[in-house]
């Protein structure tokens, strides 16, 4: 008797696969002070993260924005801890090299420096999450402090901010004219306060290149021009797996969303016409 292959898909235990060294937050910096860039995209399960990490890029992370992307709500405010830490562990379970980066959802730090340590702790606890992500500026000085000094690497995300989507008027572009200054102050306090990194998002490429050039720390730019020293995407809008409009920064690499339909309805067709299953499909 043949041993089959497990039908459902496999967990990402790989006994016998050769060590690969995990990138950690010390080697962005390196590779800053070296001028070389680095891809961070997001990831919210197991093939997906497989495949993004034998890409080979650097960070995946888990972001709220599963809030729009997994669960199907409109923003990424209604999106709760509970919700994320599954999908955090999935993708720290699938990958091998990556850095894994997991959001702290709306309302679950912005309350208290110690809010924000116990929630980060459920991350990197139930989720094995390599590092944390918040939103905001100066004011999350204490939140970045806290964690940083209890053991948890922070990555910060300053400019346009989603989860202040209603404070900030809509998705609009952050850091235009007098308020350059607001975006670099933002960064430095970032980078005095501990954190290892700092996502800029729908800031003018002139100001991004300005805090990159200010700050030691990594920038990772979403919609902030060619001069950070990484770039970061929502996966599903990089490979076409998301329809419609897409915002101006996102550069699609794939239409997966019609290799996907194209795919599904060619089975479907299969299935009412009754060639498939086939012979070799067959026990
Ligand atoms: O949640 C997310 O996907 C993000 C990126 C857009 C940076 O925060």
């Amino acid at each position: 008797m043949t041993e089959e292959t497990a039908p459902y898909g496999t967990g990402p235990a790989k006994p016998d696969a050769p060590a690969i060294k995990r990138i950690r937050t010390h080697h962005l910096r390196e590779m800053k002070q070296r001028g070389e860039r680095f891809a961070m995209l997001t990831a919210y399960e197991q093939y997906a993260a497989q495949t993004f990490d034998e890409a080979g890029i650097e960070v995946l992370l888990v972001g709220d924005s599963a809030s729009n992307n997994v669960y199907a709500n409109e923003t990424s405010l209604p999106v709760t801890v509970d919700e994320l830490i599954p999908l955090a562990r999935a993708v720290t379970r699938s990958v091998r090299r990556a850095l894994v980066v997991a959001d702290l959802p709306f309302g679950s730090y912005q309350a208290s420096p110690e809010q924000a340590y116990l929630t980060a702790v459920r991350f990197m606890k139930e989720a094995n999450a390599h590092a944390v992500k918040l939103e905001g500026g100066i004011e999350m000085v204490p939140q970045v402090r806290k964690l940083t000094e209890g053991g948890i690497p922070v990555m910060a995300h300053i400019g346009f901010t989603p989860q202040s989507e209603h404070n900030l008027g809509g998705y609009r572009v952050q850091g235009r004219g007098e308020a350059a200054k607001k975006v670099v102050e933002e960064a430095q306090a970032m980078e005095e306060a501990g954190a290892f990194a700092v996502v800029m998002e729908m800031v003018p490429g002139d100001v991004a290149t300005e805090v990159t050039a200010s700050v030691g720390i990594p920038t990772i730019g979403i919609g902030a021009g060619p001069n950070c020293d990484g770039q970061v995407l929502v996966w599903g809008d990089a490979f076409g797996f998301r329809t419609g409009r897409m915002p101006r920064f996102v550069k699609q690499y794939a239409d997966l969303h019609g290799v996907l339909l194209k795919a599904a309805q060619e089975y479907a067709a299969d299935v009412k016409a009754g060639t498939f299953p086939a012979e070799e499909h067959t026990f």
